[in-house]
């Protein structure tokens, strides 16, 4: 093993997984293997998150149960939402999410009675249902209302959506959602998902290893980029400052937001799908302003930034799809996390049935045997 130091451990594989597959070069994304674009078309997020959990598709039966599960889930005690009421309005909403899975952890230990493999899907259950409408309440409430309850005859995106704006979504506004949740639900290992797994290595439960991964995507470096594209289009404010505006960014190496990955050097294939959406929304729902300056950067980087590998990412087109369904955009990370659950949940699932803690080595740069100085005689 050779002990060389890799910033980032870029390229350093920190598992083995057959949760989903990359090709950055040729801009391939798939769960279980099934490729991204058929999952798009044809699947449901619960059904994914099904996928990426117990490692194949269900049978309708198994689906059905799954979906019950989830739906009859969704509400949560009245001292969560007490707890919720009692944080700061302003405060952020990733760590307000942190701190509410954390506390949800509380209510749920493992029983005697129970058996590990119960507990682990009990949990998963817990997990899948009630971070959305953790995340809404949060809104409700800093705003100063009450909390809106879910609606049963609401589906998982739309249910969000309901208990997020108060309105009920459109169906077709409310599938773009679900296929949305679909795209951002498993990407390998990124650092949430790297977090997830070092907490999982050391036994800890389900809870707790779900609000390490939330706490690492709340950095602007994971999660975050979308929210930064929106400002960044509202700043350039017209197509014809496009340019001058690309240009004047790259002339002080400042980057542009929403283009380039750390994996695809091509357009990553959920900005592909990202896109579509997002074109079917203003054409159904009213035009954006923001899609025609978002279309003109995306065509004036491929020009100045494409011959580097630097193209749309997933989070180029993701903002101004969540802005026209109503959310808002300092919730855009929470509604990653509503997602990237059901990717934690796959990793936690699969670390424990091969576990070994995490205990990586270091290069030591510090001095050796210094003598310690007293008190008195430091200056
Ligand atoms: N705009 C301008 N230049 C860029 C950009 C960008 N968005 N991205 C990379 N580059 C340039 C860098 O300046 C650097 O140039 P240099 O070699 O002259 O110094 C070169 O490309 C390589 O950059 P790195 O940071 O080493 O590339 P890395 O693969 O680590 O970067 C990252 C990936 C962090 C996503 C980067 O592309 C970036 O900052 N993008 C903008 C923020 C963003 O959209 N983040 C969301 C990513 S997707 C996600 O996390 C879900």
């Amino acid at each position: 093993m050779s002990g060389e130091y890799v910033p980032g451990l870029e390229g350093v594989p920190a598992t083995r997984s057959n949760i989903s597959f990359v090709d950055g070069k040729n801009g391939i994304l798939e769960y279980r293997g099934i490729p991204i674009e058929q999952l798009a078309e044809s699947s449901t997020f619960l059904e994914t998150a099904f996928l990426l959990i117990f490692a194949h598709l269900p049978i309708k039966d198994e689906l059905l149960a799954f979906e019950a599960e989830i739906l009859s889930h969704r509400r949560v005690k009245y001292r969560i939402r007490d707890m919720i009421k009692s944080f700061p309005e302003g405060g952020r909403p990733m760590v307000a999410l942190q701190a509410c899975i954390a506390a949800l952890g509380l209510f749920y230990p493992i029983s005697r009675d129970m058996s590990k493999e119960e507990y682990a899907y009990n949990s998963t259950i817990r997990l899948l249902s009630k971070v959305p409408t953790m995340v809404a309440t949060f809104h409700q409430m800093r705003l100063g209302n009450d909390p809106i309850p879910p609606r049963d005859d609401l589906g998982h995106a739309g249910n969000f959506l309901y208990m997020l704006t108060g309105r009920e979504p459109d169906p077709r506004a409310a599938r773009i959602f679900d296929v949305c949740l679909m795209l951002h639900a498993e990407h390998t290992v990124n650092a949430s998902t790297f977090s997830a797994l070092v907490t999982a290595s050391t036994l800890a439960d389900p809870y707790t290893v779900i609000t390490s991964a939330a706490g690492t995507l709340s950095g602007p470096l994971h999660g975050g980029a979308n929210e930064e594209v929106i400002r960044m289009l509202k700043d350039i404010g017209t197509i014809e400052r496009v340019r001058p505006y690309i240009e004047e960014r790259l002339a002080r190496k400042e980057r542009i937001m929403g283009v380039g990955h750390r994996v695809y050097k091509v357009k990553d294939p959920r900005a592909k799908i990202l896109q579509n959406l997002a074109q079917e929304l203003f054409d159904r729902f009213g035009h954006s302003r923001l899609y025609d300056i978002a279309l003109e950067v995306e065509r004036v980087c491929d020009e100045l930034l494409g011959h580097r590998g630097i193209y749309p990412n997933v989070d180029f087109y993701s903002g101004l799809v969540y802005e026209k369904l109503g959310i808002p955009s300092d919730l855009f990370t929470p509604v990653f996390a509503i997602s990237r659950v059901a990717g934690w949940l796959a990793h936690w699932h699969e670390q424990l049935t091969d576990n070994r803690i995490f205990r990586p080595s270091q290069v030591y740069t510090g001095t050796r045997q210094v003598e310690y100085t007293p008190l008195s005689l430091r200056s």
